[in-house]
Parts: C-alpha cells; structure tokens; sequence
C-alpha cells in the first residue's frame, strides 16, 4: 500500500491563526474562555479545546457570557452589534477574524446609501453570511444559488451603485454563472469576486491527486462545507472514496487499494492527518 498526500490540504490561514488564538488565550487566562459559535467546524479539534477549558456560546445565548469574560470571535467573524454587546458587557474581545472575512465586511459597510444594492452569493444560515448582513447599511440581497439570481428584482430606475461579492468559501462556478447572468440584466454591477483561494487551492490539489490513486481519503468534519465539498469531487474523479473524520473510521476494505490519496478539510487539524497516516501505515 501507498499513501499518497495531496500537495495542499487542512488547514487554511484563518482557521490555523483562530485556533492559535484560542490555545493563546486559553493558556493566558486559563479555563472559561468563550468562542462565540463554535471555533472550528471540527468535533475533534473542538473536543480537544474544551477539555482545555474553551465555553462555546451560540450567537443567540449571548447574554449568557458572563460579564468580564473573554471572548474570542471566530473566523468566520460576527455583526458589529454582536462586539458591542461584548464590550458593554465589559468583556475581552479576541478577533480572530480572518483577515479576507474582515476585508469582506469592509466592503460591505462602503455601501451606505439606500439606493445602493449589495448582491451577496452564500448559504443564508452560514455564521460569514450572518456577521455580513450585519455591516449592510444598504439594500442587501442574500442569494443562495442561479435559481435564487434569477429571482432577484430591482428597480428599473436605479440611482444607486449594485455590487456583487460573495460569501469566502462559496462556489466558484455557481459564482461565475450568477456573475454573467446579473452582468446581463444589469450592465453597471461592480463584481468583487471575495472567494478565498483556499478552498480552490484543495480542490485542485485534490484532482491532481485523484488521477495518481486506486482510493481516496478525504479528513473532516461531517459538518465541515468544504470537507463535503471535497468528498463530492473525490467521488466523481476517483474509484473509491471515503469521507472519514479520525483514524478509527478507516474500513477494513481499504487494504484492497494498492495507492490510497489523503486529504483534509480547512477544517482538519494536523495532529488527525497523522494519525490517519499511522494508521494506514500500520495496515500495511
Ligand atoms: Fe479565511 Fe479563506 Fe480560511 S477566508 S478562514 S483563509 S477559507
């Protein structure tokens, strides 16, 4: 058996620099320190910091942090009203915001007048997508995919500027459809492309990989939108794949496979791929 690792996998900048934020904040401080929503869309890694002592509060039950606390926003970052909450509850916020989020929400916020229309393509419930609404002072416009693009109605006599930009881990191609459609119906929308690098950069990696292996691993969590992703390409481009979030999920059937690819999520800490890697090494 061989094992083959994707030449760009797991994680991405944001999610490392987050995750380094809270074990900082966490040896700093000591146990009790809160993330708002859940840091990292990983069981395991989320599992390994609460036992350090990291509280999860949901958005919604943000009147049960303590007053005081520290706080450390995730990377997929939060509406500015929710930081204000924070610091009248005299709190320490931590912002560990991506950077490429944070120059998201900035191009929202540019958008101030009410003719103006901000066009944002993302997954409506996806906390990005909800910390981004809450920059809108304009018109803002959540679209889910083609099918919702070509719903949207604006007034024929528009005055304002219409911008479309969209959610960071959104789909590329999907992206580039609406793009064309909305170009068409209205010839001055500005078109900010925010997809991160990141996710394409897996995917490409991951298809490289595809045509040298007999199988495919793909490491992440189940809840993980961009693990699911790659499972979804690994499925169409190779004879056998497999979604898997630790080791102890391996199949037996897996021996059956002279060259076996790895890859992991934006989500997938380091210390699970190695543990993967021992483990199919120790099938051999
Ligand atoms: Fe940031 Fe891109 Fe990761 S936006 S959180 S580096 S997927």
């Amino acid at each position: 058996m061989q094992i083959i690792k994707s030449e760009v996998m797991g994680f991405c900048f944001g999610v490392r620099r987050a995750v380094e934020a809270a074990e900082e904040a966490l040896k700093k401080y000591g146990k009790g320190v809160y993330s708002l929503g859940p840091l990292i869309h990983n069981e395991n890694a989320l599992k390994e910091l609460k036992e350090k002592g990291l509280l999860i509060a949901d958005e919604k039950e943000i009147s049960t942090i303590k007053d005081g606390s520290v706080v450390i926003i995730r990377a997929h970052g939060v509406a500015p009203d929710l930081i204000e909450i924070l610091k009248n509850k005299k709190c320490t916020v931590i912002d560990a915001t991506c950077p490429r989020v944070k120059a998201n929400q900035k191009m929202v916020s540019r958008y101030t007048s009410a003719e103006d229309y901000i066009i944002l393509t993302g997954d409506k419930n996806h906390g990005e997508v909800i910390g981004l609404a809450g920059y809108a002072k304009s018109n803002f416009i959540q679209i889910q995919n083609y099918d919702e693009a070509e719903k949207v109605q604006l007034p024929s006599n528009l005055k304002g500027q219409i911008v479309l930009l969209s959610q960071t881990t959104y789909n590329p191609l999907e992206f580039s459809k609406i793009e064309s459609l909305l170009k068409s119906r209205y010839p001055q929308i500005k078109v900010q492309n925010t997809i991160c690098p990141a996710t394409e950069e897996r995917q490409n990696a991951l298809l490289d990989l595809c045509s040298k292996v007999d199988a495919l691993i793909v490491i992440g969590g189940k809840n993980s939108a961009n693990t699911k992703r790659l499972y979804q390409t690994a499925k169409e481009n190779c004879k056998f794949a497999l979604h898997i979030q630790d080791e102890s999920e391996i199949p037996d059937e897996i021996r059956k496979y002279e060259k076996i690819g790895i890859t992991a999520g934006a989500s997938t800490p380091d210390k699970i791929i190695s543990l993967v890697e021992t483990a199919l090494n120790n099938m051999v």
